[in-house]
């Protein structure tokens, strides 16, 4: 069906995207995973894509499918999530919503790790990942629009707002992760800025990508 140009308001913007967890290896048969499913990412790149925007989605491992009308990169781990996100920069915008894997094993095992009789149980030795939402809001490549998440279990509104600060971004949308966010239908967020904080109410994963595919839109065009 022919759309009005009115309705792909976002035609003609390039849009850089993360979505999914990470894994990070342990050794060839074991990883370090996290429970996000990468339902809300997803459909924000959607949103997107339906607004015309041309969207490049870094996605971790996840069981649901590419989304419609998005160009996708499979990726398994942080750093090779970060590599794609340095690789599609410059952009109009980037939205980070990956749940990255904050740490990766120092050193991965070649072979399987086996049980030895007698011996203790081995300990993981883990090292910091790239920060990939710091790494594009201080860029020099920085997009005009950078939006991040935060999955908070607590004091929501201050820690995202540390956030927004240290990792540069211009938004972030805060999500109280302490119910069955992580894998559900539904989300509520709040959207904080320097110019303040706006409160959404509870709605489903995709009720909460259209309207921030809307804001996104109305910001890039203002
Ligand atoms: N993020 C990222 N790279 C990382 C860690 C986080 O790009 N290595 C991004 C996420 O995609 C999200 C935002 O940063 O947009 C916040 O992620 P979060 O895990 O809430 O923040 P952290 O800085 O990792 O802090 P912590 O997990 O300790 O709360
Ligand atoms: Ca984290």
């Amino acid at each position: 069906a022919l759309l009005a140009p009115k309705a792909r308001p976002l035609a003609g913007k390039t849009i850089v995207m993360t979505s999914g967890p990470t894994h990070e290896p342990i050794d060839p048969v074991r990883y370090i995973a996290n429970r996000s499913s990468g339902k809300q990412g997803h459909a924000i790149a959607a949103a997107l894509a339906r607004l015309g925007a041309s969207v490049h989605l870094v996605s971790g491992p996840v069981n649901i499918p590419d989304p419609e009308g998005v160009h996708v990169i499979h990726v398994e781990t942080a750093r090779e999530m970060n590599a794609a996100v340095e690789q599609l920069l410059p952009a109009d915008a980037a939205v980070m919503v990956a749940a990255v894997a904050d740490w990766r094993t120092a050193n991965t095992a070649d072979q399987k790790i086996k049980k030895k009789p007698g011996e203790s149980a081995p300990t993981l030795s883990m090292v910091e990942n790239p920060d990939i939402l710091a790494g594009v809001g201080h860029s020099p490549k920085r997009p005009g629009l950078v939006v991040g998440f935060a999955a908070e279990t607590e004091n929501v509104q201050e820690n995202a707002l540390r956030k927004l600060e240290r990792k540069g971004a211009d938004w972030i949308v805060a999500n109280d992760v302490s119910g069955d966010v992580m894998g559900g239908d539904n989300n509520r967020v709040r959207i904080l800025s320097r110019d303040g904080i706006e409160e959404w109410p509870q709605m489903s994963k995709d009720q909460v990508a259209e309207r921030l595919a809307e804001k996104i839109a109305a910001r890039l065009l203002a």
